[in-house]
């Protein structure tokens, strides 16, 4: 069993000057090199639906594909200065009282680079993200040992370039700036990529990662006024949901058969995942692009604007479940649970999983064009 300072290099897991204190320090490479530790695994069973729901994921998979370049209305003009604008209004900052603090001097002119500084950070590292989806998943195609996971897991491959290419596509022709990829999220990737075992990357990936992800889509696609990007989250959500399942059927399966010693491991990997995930949530980088100093600033955002602490603890509202089925809260001593509650997040517990959810998120028929 390992303490907190193993899993996170930190004893205090909301010591704030630790946090900042992990910067990416390789932002102008363009490339970046992970050991990928794992066997391939060829398997000679070729039974396909051996694993029933996952078939069935897969053939829903096949008729839900998209075209970025053609589905999409590219031809939608985006004003970023209006978009954050709105977003502003609708998230009530306005009324913050700054007065006295940090960002006491900030005019509505600073606020506004501030807010498409912010959204320019927070697609970049979606867009990171998802190239992260698009490594693991193949990954997995090679390392899971179910033919109908393989499959499944091809159909997702697809999926992933096609929404790094939107992601870079909308950051490149609507948006301002791209950002490198933040220092917690590239740590996160880097470990899930880095484990041997074939069901942690479903755990750092699907579970993790993409739970944050389907969860924060669904908060933007509800917020934004902005059509171009309201569509494509929709696509991606109908997606991600997919993507979601796929991880909480394939390790409901794997983790009924470990030892308490071996599920111990994967909560403190998705403890580990929650942390980082977190943690990049601060969004230093844009903080530091602003010119402020860092820590004061998202110290006084925490404490001025109520919005910031349930938007970051909603980011969890998927992943809370979604353990909770696994059976990992509880196993053991809930070591888990005990985390969860400690970052605050355990009060999504009973929310819905999102091992079916996937139906609801389908687009409809006639939704996609080129279907
Ligand atoms: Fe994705
Ligand atoms: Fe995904």
């Amino acid at each position: 069993m390992s303490s907190t300072e193993d899993i996170i290099g930190r004893s205090d897991v909301n010591d704030l000057e630790e946090i900042l204190a992990i910067t990416n320090t390789d932002v102008d490479a363009t490339i970046h090199t992970v050991q990928d530790n794992a066997d391939a695994i060829f398997t000679w069973d070729y039974q396909k639906g051996a694993r029933p729901a996952l078939e069935k994921l897969y053939e829903k998979a096949k008729t839900s594909q998209w075209n970025g370049e053609t589905d999409l209305d590219w031809s939608i003009e985006v004003d970023q200065e209006a978009v954050v604008a709105a977003n502003a209004l609708a998230n009530n900052r306005g009324e913050v009282d700054f007065g006295g603090t940090v960002l006491g001097s900030w005019d509505e002119d600073t606020w506004t680079r501030f807010a498409i500084e912010s959204q320019n950070w927070m697609l970049s590292q979606f867009m990171h993200g998802e190239q992260g989806a698009l490594i693991c998943t193949a990954k997995i195609v090679e390392t899971v040992p179910w033919i109908d996971a393989k499959y499944y897991a091809a159909t997702q491959v697809m999926d992933e370039a096609r929404h790094v290419e939107v992601f870079a596509k909308y950051l490149n022709d609507k948006l301002s700036g791209a950002y490198p990829v933040n220092a917690h999220l590239k740590m996160l990737l880097d470990d899930i990529v880095l484990d041997s075992r074939w069901d942690m990357t479903y755990l750092g990936m699907q579970i993790m990662v993409e739970g944050l992800a389907l969860a924060a889509f669904g908060f933007m696609h509800q917020m934004t006024t902005e059509p171009l990007l309201k569509q494509l989250l929709r696509y991606v959500m109908s997606d991600e949901a997919r993507h979601v399942a796929f991880g909480v059927l394939s390790l409901k399966e794997y983790y009924a058969e470990l030892t308490k010693a071996e599920l111990r491991d994967r909560q403190e990997f998705a403890f580990e995942a929650a942390v980082r995930m977190r943690d990049r949530f601060m969004q230093q980088e844009v903080w530091e692009r602003m010119g402020v100093p860092v820590m004061d600033a998202i110290q006084v955002v925490n404490e001025r604007v109520p919005d910031q602490k349930i938007f970051q603890q909603m980011l969890f509202a998927k992943i809370v479940p979604n353990c909770r089925k696994l059976g990992l809260l509880d196993a053991g001593d809930a070591w888990l649970r005990d985390r969860f509650t400690e970052i605050g997040v355990i009060d999504f517990e009973h929310m819905p999983d999102t091992g079916e959810e996937y139906e609801m998120f389908a687009l409809a028929e006639g939704e996609v064009a080129s279907a």
